[in-house]
C-alpha cells in the first residue's frame, strides 16, 4: 500500500484525457498533473528539447514525492521514455507507446489498414511501427504527422469547420492513398477530437488509447503493490502557463467546474 500521488504530465492539457479513466478505474488514487502549457508543442521540436523538458518536468513531479511517473504524452514517450526511467530507477515509469501498441494488436487483423496519426517527433521516432510490427508483423501500418494540430486544440478550436478542414487536409488523400479502415489516435490531445473524426469518416474505426493507459497503470501499481487505499483522494493539475484555455479544457474533459478543481500556477523556473 501506498499512498503517495501518482504524477502525470504532458506537452499541455492532452494527457488530461486519460485522467477521467484513471479516476473511474482507481478512485482512491491522488493525481498530480502537470501541464507544459508554457511550451506546447513538444510535438515539432528537437528531441534534445524534448528530453531537457522531460528532466525539469520528472524533477518537479519528484520534487511532490510521487509514487509513479505516467507520461501522459506520445511525444516524449517515443523520445524520452528510457532517459526518465534511467534518471528514476526507484519508482515506475508508466509510458503511452506500449500500452497502446498492445491494444492495437488485440483489435486488428491481416484485413486492417492502419493509420497512426501522431505529432512529428511520435512519428519521426518510428516507435509505433517499431513497437507493433515487433508484435504482429504482418500488420499494414502507416504514419502521418499533423503538426497543426495540438495548436488548435489547446487554443480550443475543437468544434468548427478550421478543426474539420485541418483533418480533412492530412487524412483526406493519405486515407484513400493507404485504404486505411483504422486511425489510431497517436496523441493524447486527439481524444478531444475524436467527433469530428467520427463524423468526417464514418466508416473508419477510431482507437484512442487513453483507456489503455489507465489500465497500464493499474496493472503497474498492482504488480508493484503501492495501490492507495486513501479515502478522498486528491488531484492538483498545474500549468507552465495558466490560460482560460487549460482551465476550459480540463471544466471539459473532467466534465467539472473549475471551482471544484485545484488548479495551479507552476513555473519550472526555467
Ligand atoms: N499530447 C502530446 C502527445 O501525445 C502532444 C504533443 C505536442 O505537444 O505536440 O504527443
Amino acid at each position: 500500500m501506498d499512498n503517495r500521488p501518482i504524477g502525470f504530465f504532458d506537452s499541455g492539457v492532452g494527457g488530461v484525457t486519460t485522467i477521467p479513466h484513471i479516476m473511474r478505474m482507481l478512485p482512491n488514487e491522488s493525481i498530480i498533473f502537470f501541464g507544459d502549457t508554457a511550451r506546447t508543442p513538444y510535438g515539432s521540436k528537437s528531441a534534445k528539447t524534448i528530453r531537457q523538458f522531460t528532466l525539469q518536468i520528472g524533477k518537479f513531479l519528484r520534487n511532490n514525492d510521487v509514487k509513479m511517473i505516467v507520461i501522459a504524452c506520445n511525444t516524449v514517450s517515443s523520445t524520452a521514455l528510457e532517459l526518465l526511467r534511467k534518471t528514476y530507477t526507484d519508482i515506475p515509469i508508466v509510458g503511452c507507446i506500449t500500452p497502446t501498441a498492445k491494444e492495437v494488436v488485440k483489435i486488428c487483423d491481416k484485413d486492417s489498414r492502419i493509420g497512426i496519426m501522431a505529432t512529428k517527433a511520435t512519428v519521426k521516432s518510428g516507435v509505433y511501427e517499431d513497437k507493433i510490427k515487433s508484435l504482429n508483423r504482418e500488420l499494414f501500418i502507416k504514419s502521418i504527422a499533423c503538426p497543426a494540430l495540438v495548436p488548435l486544440i489547446e487554443e480550443g478550436i475543437i468544434d468548427n469547420e478550421i478543426m474539420d478542414l485541418t483533418l480533412r487536409y492530412y487524412l483526406d488523400d493519405f486515407i484513400k492513398e493507404n485504404d486505411i479502415n483504422t486511425l489510431i489516435l497517436g496523441c493524447t490531445h486527439y481524444p478531444l477530437i475524436s467527433k469530428n473524426l467520427k463524423r468526417l469518416y464514418p466508416d473508419i474505426k477510431i482507437f484512442s488509447s487513453s483507456k489503455e493507459v489507465a489500465t497500464a497503470v493499474k496493472m503497474e501499481l498492482e504488480a508493484a503493490d503501492i495501490l492507495s487505499d486513501k479515502e478522498n483522494a486528491k488531484s492538483i493539475f498545474y500549468a507552465s502557463d495558466l490560460s482560460e484555455n487549460f482551465v476550459n479544457m480540463i471544466e471539459r474533459i473532467l466534465g467539472r467546474d473549475s471551482d471544484e478543481l485545484n488548479i495551479k500556477f507552476k513555473n519550472l523556473d526555467i
